[in-house]
């Protein structure tokens, strides 16, 4: 039980395959208090229908649309009341117009470019800020990010550039929130199959080459992800901060 007593929210759940899910799952068998996010009124049922999965009921199910700053604004008052203070913050979440990740990243317009980056990565700092007055000391605040931002992957486009300035933005929140013991980190994970994801032309194909090349010989799959999830939500991570872990079965470190 390494996170019994400790207060989870987790943005945000889509369905049975969002990696927040399977977070939501794994932090739940530790012991912790979760509250759940949804984006939209679209998922809000599948979200309402997974929660009666877990085997304590969450504190909350509540709205997040990152695109509305009132809805970033309200989290912490229904949040609050809800829970009160909170040891735990997911940010399990990205958008990128979907002729992004077709079309060469030369031919991306401004306006997808600033949604990109608006919904999946300054979401994060965003949330970050209107939990800060919520967080418990040594709270542990945990974003999703992925290869894309260190070495191109075709079709990954402006997401790639997303993902990079979110793992800048977390070693500049991992040195804001320090002082207060508030610890922020990344997972970098391997392609997982979920709705996300398979917006990305060829993403099947990726997912072939990763466990044709991965030294584990095979894909990661999203409880393992969820597994660091809570191992950085733990005590056990309490020296960890700034950091991007790779949760990738080993692909990262691959060359040719
Ligand atoms: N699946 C992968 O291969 C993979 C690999 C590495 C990192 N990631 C990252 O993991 C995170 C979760 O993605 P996933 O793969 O579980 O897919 P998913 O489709 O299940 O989850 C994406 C979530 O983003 C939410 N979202 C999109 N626009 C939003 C908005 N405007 N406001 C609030 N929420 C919004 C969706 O509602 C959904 O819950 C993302 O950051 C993704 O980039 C995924």
């Amino acid at each position: 039980m390494l996170l019994e007593g400790k207060r989870i929210a987790i943005f945000n759940v889509a369905n049975k395959r969002s990696i927040a899910w399977a977070i939501a799952k794994a932090m739940d068998a530790q012991g912790a208090e979760l509250v759940l996010g949804y984006q939209n009124e679209r998922t809000k049922d599948a979200v309402q229908g997974l929660a009666q999965e877990l085997t304590k009921m969450p504190a909350a199910v509540v709205p997040c649309d990152v695109a509305f700053p009132e809805q970033i604004e309200a989290l912490q008052e229904t949040v609050g009341e809800s829970v009160g203070t909170i040891h735990g913050l997911v940010h399990s979440l990205a958008y990128a117009p979907k002729n992004c990740l077709h079309h060469p990243f030369l031919f991306t317009e401004r306006e997808d470019f600033l949604t990109t980056l608006e919904i999946s990565t300054y979401s994060l700092v965003a949330l970050a800020r209107v939990f800060t007055p919520l967080f418990a000391h040594e709270a542990s605040v945990i974003t999703l990010t992925y290869l894309g931002s260190e070495k191109v992957l075709p079709n990954y486009n402006v997401m790639g550039v997303a993902k990079a300035a979110l793992e800048a933005s977390v070693r500049y929140l991992a040195h804001d929130l320090g002082p207060a013991g508030v610890r922020v980190n990344a997972i970098s994970a391997g392609p997982i199959n979920t709705v996300a994801a398979r917006g990305i032309s060829g993403f099947l194909d990726m997912l072939d080459l990763h466990q044709k090349k991965a030294p584990l010989g095979r894909n990661v799959e999203a409880r393992e992800v969820a597994d660091a999830a809570v191992f950085l939500a733990s005590d056990l991570a309490s020296g960890i901060t700034g950091e991007v872990i790779h949760v990738d079965t080993g692909y990262h470190i691959v060359g040719v």
